[in-house]
């Protein structure tokens, strides 16, 4: 997915600077627990880790409870079955394509209602038992990866275009995401890490916050029904749902640095690492400042090609490039 903040290409400076700090033994509890994606913690369950994975968002945490709880072998007989259905007026179609009139263009009518019949397909299959939990959680994070790739939006759901755009245009077709081979005690979770933290515990803890007022909750709104199929309440032009549970601190001037500091001090991890970057909400110094009160403290950096939607026209950026930070902490 072409995610805000993904670390997929920032994977071999993560896992060589972790390796590199926290050693090579893989024997050991990683945690991911602003997920997103699930790239990062999918990467250290390849390489042999018990990942604990967690993200606010619901969508987030059904690409992870496959990606990190799900392993080979795990089939589906019913892609194609699923594929040929033939469209419903759904939720999605109703409330987020032209045709139905609901003044959003979000999917193209067809693919807005074979979204709607896979998605009411894969809760019927769930009710009547003819799917497990694991096939369950494969098909949906299935779904929602790849419905992103024909939404008519510039990259994010925070608005819809006008005309239909080509890769849009196109049929939609459901593609199955790898079962990813690995550690099988993997857990995800779906909750405010700020409760979480208190809770778990583990060797190394991988934390990628938001790093700026972009909040993924209205960003990312329409994956976020999707998942859920729970026909909410939608207002304004591009149809938000009700988001008030999942505005996160790391998105506010006002509340970040308190909300970071109480993560570091009470994470029951001896490895600490934070991916932030130089355009960052909470400047430098003090994320520094922050870790150094909780331990030894180092810092590693890279370059990094800056987050694009498809058209740039909106916006007046300075420079092409970001730094990436990753600080790390060996908590005394
Ligand atoms: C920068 S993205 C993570 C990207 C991820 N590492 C990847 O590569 O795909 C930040 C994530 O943090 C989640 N998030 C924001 N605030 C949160 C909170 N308080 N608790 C848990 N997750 C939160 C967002 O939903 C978003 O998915």
């Amino acid at each position: 997915m072409n995610y805000i903040g993904s670390k997929y290409s920032l994977m071999d400076f993560l896992t060589e600077t972790i390796r590199a700090v926290a050693g090579a033994d893989t024997n050991k509890v990683f945690a991911d627990l602003f997920a997103g994606t699930g790239v990062v913690g999918k990467t250290f369950k390849e390489k042999g880790y018990r990942v604990l994975s967690n993200d606010i968002q619901y969508y987030s945490y059904v690409l992870n409870k496959h990606l990190i709880e799900n392993v080979p072998p795990l089939e589906v007989k019913i892609l194609d079955k699923l594929n040929n259905l033939s469209g419903t007026e759904g939720f999605i179609y109703n409330n987020y394509c032209a045709g139905s009139g609901s003044g959003r263009n979000y999917f193209t009518d067809e693919n807005g209602k074979k979204c709607d019949s896979i998605r009411i397909e894969l809760e019927r299959l769930k009710n009547c038992g003819e799917i497990d939990e694991s096939q369950y959680y494969y098909l949906l994070a299935s779904l929602i990866n790849s419905i992103d790739k024909y939404a008519n939006t510039a990259s994010v759901y925070g608005a819809f275009l006008k005309q239909i755009k080509k890769s849009a245009a196109k049929e939609f077709k459901l593609e199955l995401l790898p079962v990813i081979d690995g550690n099988k005690s993997g857990k995800a979770y779906n909750e405010n890490i700020s409760d979480l933290i208190k809770k778990i515990s583990g060797d190394i803890l991988y934390l990628d916050p938001p790093y700026n007022a972009r909040q993924y909750c209205t960003n990312y709104h329409v994956l976020e029904t999707i998942a859920r199929y729970d026909s909410p309440e939608l207002k304004g032009k591009t149809g938000l749902r009700d988001y008030s549970a999942q505005k996160s601190d790391f998105c506010s001037p006002k509340t970040v640095v308190a909300a970071f500091d109480d993560i570091i001090k009470n994470a029951n991890f001896k490895y600490i690492f934070l991916s932030y970057n130089n355009e960052g909400l909470m400047p430098f110094e003090t994320i520094r400042n922050t870790m150094q009160k909780y331990g030894k403290y180092e810092m590693f950096s890279t370059d990094y090609r800056r987050f694009k939607a498809d058209t740039d026209e909106n916006r007046n950026h300075k420079s092409d490039k970001t730094v990436e930070y990753l600080h790390c902490l060996i908590k005394k």
